[in-house]
């Protein structure tokens, strides 16, 4: 962690607690999805990578069962509360609830627990839709389980994560919590679920991905939580039509048993004759991204950017025009760093704002963060630094604890 960090974390666990002795340093990563979104609460893989920015928690174990936790980042101030299996949550929107959220849900699975002071520090963008909250959830179950020198295995404690978030009202697919906790550094993990599994892939070394936030704050708003569980309801109808019209629905109740049934293509023209409008494009987006999400995969072992950067767009495209969760911001994005040369690039996550991901040679990466620049961000208003809206992304690690 770059060493400004470390020291505002220090300076910020002094000012509200006792000495530093017994301190630990966990750290938690956001992450970028490659390809594969909107599909993972439908039980398909996705392809994200872990990101050099953090969620970090520098803490000291305690002998009673008190969480402290108080942030570097004057705008969240000291919360205080109890482990247990039934924790009071703060109200809606409260930061301490990621924390209540992951101390519950080991509490509940773990039993009686001690507690501990921390002080937290992320250089995540908020709500840019790279998963900073999950990094916190999982930044704090991490503490609450070291502190306790109780092990887990970490694919068990991703799972059990994405139920905890239910706390503060997202249940999202899983895709956040797995890649934060086992992402591999150099590599994007392609994710499976129901089991979770994760096969990592190196990153090939001329390859850049840019991330470019389009300044717009979705995904923890009340539309965008809307919006989301909305996609999730109609993805589950379009499965329940289309099985009932194959008269399969006896024996197949997901999509990944569908897409075992039919190649991709035939699906969606069975599909037109069962479904319309609403339901047939978001049908034809989560079984055509899938699809994508396995040649990504194969283009990326391959070396093939071009392929690879082809089927982000197309990505995008779907998530655009069937899924309806893009925005003129991001696809003003999308737009500019095509015309700048990019070999492809689409939404992130959940969509709605939030950021773009971009795919470029190295040589081609200053051309296209120029670009963005000057034509997206050079005639806008925005709090923090220009690096903090649009940078390269390092493939990391997933989440760590070590002795300070
Ligand atoms: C959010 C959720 C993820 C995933 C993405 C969309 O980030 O937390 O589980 O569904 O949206 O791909």
């Amino acid at each position: 962690m770059e060493s400004p960090h470390l020291e505002q974390l220090e300076h910020t666990f002094a000012q509200h607690y006792r000495t530093l002795r017994g301190a630990y340093l966990v750290r938690a990563p956001g992450r970028v999805n490659l390809i594969g979104d909107h599909v993972d609460y439908s039980g398909l893989s996705v392809l994200p990578m872990a990101l050099q920015r953090h969620v970090a928690i520098l803490y000291c174990e305690r002998h009673d069962s008190t969480v402290r936790v108080v942030s570097t980042d004057p705008n969240y101030t000291l919360r205080s509360f109890d482990l247990g299996p039934s924790i009071e949550p703060y109200p809606e929107g409260d930061w301490g609830n990621y924390a209540k959220a992951a101390g519950q849900a080991l509490a509940q699975r773990c039993g009686e627990l001690r507690g501990f002071d921390a002080a937290v520090h992320s250089d995540i963008p908020v709500a840019a839709g790279l998963s900073s909250s999950s990094a916190l959830v999982v930044a704090a179950a991490l503490a609450v389980l070291h502190a306790n020198d109780i092990e887990m295995e970490k694919l068990l404690l991703a799972e059990l994560l994405t139920e905890a978030e239910h706390y503060v009202g997202t249940r999202g697919g899983g895709m956040d919590q797995a890649i934060c906790l086992a992402a591999r550094r150099g590599s994007a993990s392609r994710i499976d679920f129901n089991p979770l599994r994760l096969t990592a892939h190196p990153i090939p070394p001329d390859w850049g991905f840019i991330v470019a936030f389009s300044l717009v704050r979705a995904e923890k708003s009340a539309t965008g939580r809307e919006t989301y569980n909305l996609r999730t309801r109609e993805c589950r109808d379009a499965l329940q039509r289309v099985t009932a019209a194959l008269q399969l629905a006896d024996r197949i109740d997901s999509y990944p048993a569908l897409m075992a049934e039919l190649p991709p293509a035939d699906l969606v023209s069975r599909a037109e004759e069962a479904l319309e409008g609403t339901l047939l494009r978001r049908f034809r987006h989560v079984v055509s991204e899938a699809d994508r999400v396995h040649r990504a995969e194969r283009a990326l072992i391959d070396y093939d950017l071009k392929g690879f950067g082809r089927l982000m767009t197309e990505s995008h495209e779907s998530l655009r025009d069937d899924f309806a969760v893009s925005c003129p911001e991001l696809d003003e994005l999308v737009e500019i760093t095509l015309r700048a040369g990019a070999a492809g690039a689409r939404l992130t996550g959940a969509g709605l704002g939030g950021c773009v991901v971009t795919l470029v040679t190295e040589r081609r990466a200053n051309k296209v963060l120029k670009a963005l620049a000057k034509r997206f961000y050079a005639s806008r208003e925005f709090e923090g630094r220009l690096e903090d809206q649009l940078f390269l992304a390092e493939p990391s690690a997933g989440a760590s604890v070590a002795a300070l």
